[in-house]
């Protein structure tokens, strides 16, 4: 339990016990490396990155405690009491009856519309990670989005802005009997501004799949930041300790996805659990397949030690204050500065707008990778943009503008400092005032599914002058 604390600042709850260097370049040194990178910042040597805000999944820093865990790692093939310490851990948070370990979230997906979607079927969610939406679509079943109204106001401050749309949920359900084998509710809402899902809301969509006799599961993969959201925000929360919000979560769903390589505080990592029998029998021989024997599931026997470790930290209320704080700390110099961002900002990054900062460049040109292609060129920042580049193309081949044109600062956990993110709000300003000079990109590659990963660009404004880019 957090202790009150008479001074306003909120520092971190740790001190620093190993170090990595981080490299200086210059900026042509970037320009270079982000051509012969074909534009994308995916194919970028991580060594040619000064802040590197791609992402915040597996990027954290462990605890002392959990590198100590890993020197318990047994790595015995079956029954290892790794596995039983990952059990209890996972469970005592989500007790569900199956704990299906995976390597990571996108395994679990994988497994689970496997053995549950398919051609004909619809899959709701408030809104579908990319990995999620993939892996429903390569199914042949359709992943539906149905963010509460209001959600896409950029400007609108939500309390809940990551909430399911109740109304549609249920005129959907109504519409398709028999076709949705399953309603997923992703807490945080990682594609739609990291905003998180209210326990009320949660309770109403268990309703509605109630009464239409459909499972909810939950992408829960910032389960801890979301039920902190809860505990700061939902009336009547204030007083419970965040690990009981998360088990109350646990309590109105089905089963689960999870990637412990967000609130896992783990480097890799994840699993898939329900309370089906039946399902969870196709799920572990789909399972085995793929990923491994289902006592350890594609992880190493240590791996499952640093996340049982790191699922007890993460509950931890010293430690959710300062993380949510230091994404907030973010969100809060960059408003200052007039750079338009999804407010309030959300628990894992902050989601700058990149078709209001660039409005001279059109969706189809993709303002969010000319925003993330200039934060690298100027100051060594990688970023991430989930716009037009990530949902814009459609599995019948069209191509149309995503709802929003975003770039996302994702915060790896326990691992920058307070004058890191001083200098990437820097970096952001001057970029800012660069704004109207920024080109749009044209896409010259790319592969037929999840496209940002692996696509190359090129300039709009310079293609025709300069030499072809030759991929590397
Ligand atoms: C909401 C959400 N779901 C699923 C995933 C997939 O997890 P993983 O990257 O471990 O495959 C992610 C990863 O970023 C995510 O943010």
């Amino acid at each position: 339990m957090m202790l009150p604390m008479p001074f306003r600042t909120i520092i971190e709850p740790f001190r620093i016990h190993s170090v990595e260097p981080l490299r200086m370049t210059t900026q042509v040194e970037r320009e270079r490396a982000v051509r012969a990178a074909g534009y994308n910042l995916f194919g970028l040597r991580s060594e040619d990155v000064l802040i590197d805000l791609l992402t915040d999944s597996g990027t954290g820093a462990m605890s002392r405690d959990q590198w100590a865990a890993i020197q318990h790692g047994d790595e015995s093939y079956a029954g290892s009491p790794s596995w039983f310490r990952f059990l209890d851990s996972v469970q005592e948070l989500f007790p569900f009856k199956h704990i299906i370990p995976t390597h990571q979230g996108r395994a679990a997906e994988k497994i689970l519309f496997t053995a549950v979607a398919g051609p004909g079927k619809a899959v709701p969610n408030n809104t579908h990670f990319d990995t999620t939406r993939a892996n429903v679509e390569f199914t042949g079943a359709e992943a539906v989005d149905l963010v509460v109204a209001g959600g896409d106001d950029l400007s609108a401050s939500h309390s809940f802005g990551g909430n399911m749309d109740i109304e549609r949920l249920d005129a959907f359900l109504r519409a398709h009997p028999g076709s949705v084998p399953v309603v997923f509710v992703t807490v945080t809402n990682n594609s739609h501004g990291g905003q998180p899902v209210s326990l009320a809301n949660l309770r109403d969509v268990r309703e509605v799949c109630d009464r239409h006799g459909v499972p909810l599961f939950l992408d829960a993969c910032r389960f801890a930041e979301n039920a902190w959201f809860i505990h700061e925000r939902e009336p009547g929360q204030q007083s419970r300790e965040v690990r009981d919000i998360v088990r109350e979560m646990a309590s109105l769903a089905d089963g689960m996805t999870m990637s412990a390589k967000k609130d896992g505080l783990a480097n890799i990592g994840g699993w898939l659990a329900m309370n089906d029998d039946e399902i969870a029998t196709q799920c572990r021989n789909l399972l085995i397949l793929t990923e491994g024997f289902p006592t350890y599931g594609g992880l190493a026997g240590r791996d499952l030690e640093a996340i049982a470790q790191g699922l007890h930290e993460v509950v931890e209320h010293d430690y959710l204050q300062y993380r949510i704080r230091s994404t907030g700390y973010l969100g809060d110099a960059l408003v200052r500065l007039g750079v338009p961002i999804v407010q309030p900002t959300g628990g894992h990054a902050v989601y700058i707008d990149a078709r209001r900062l660039l409005p001279h460049i059109s969706p189809l040109e993709y303002p969010g990778q000319a925003l993330a292609i200039a934060l690298y060129e100027t100051g060594g920042i990688r970023s991430c943009e989930l716009g037009t580049v990530m949902f814009g193309r459609h599995p019948d081949g069209s191509e149309q503008p995503a709802d929003m044109d975003l770039v996302r600062l994702a915060i790896p956990r326990r691992t920058y400092t307070q004058s890191h993110m001083d200098y990437v709000v820097e970096v952001c300003g001057e970029v800012a005032t660069q704004a109207a000079d920024l080109p749009g990109y044209r896409i010259v590659e790319e592969p037929p599914m999840l496209r940002h990963f692996t696509a190359r660009f090129e300039p709009i404004s310079s293609a025709e002058e300069g030499p072809p880019i030759t991929p590397t």
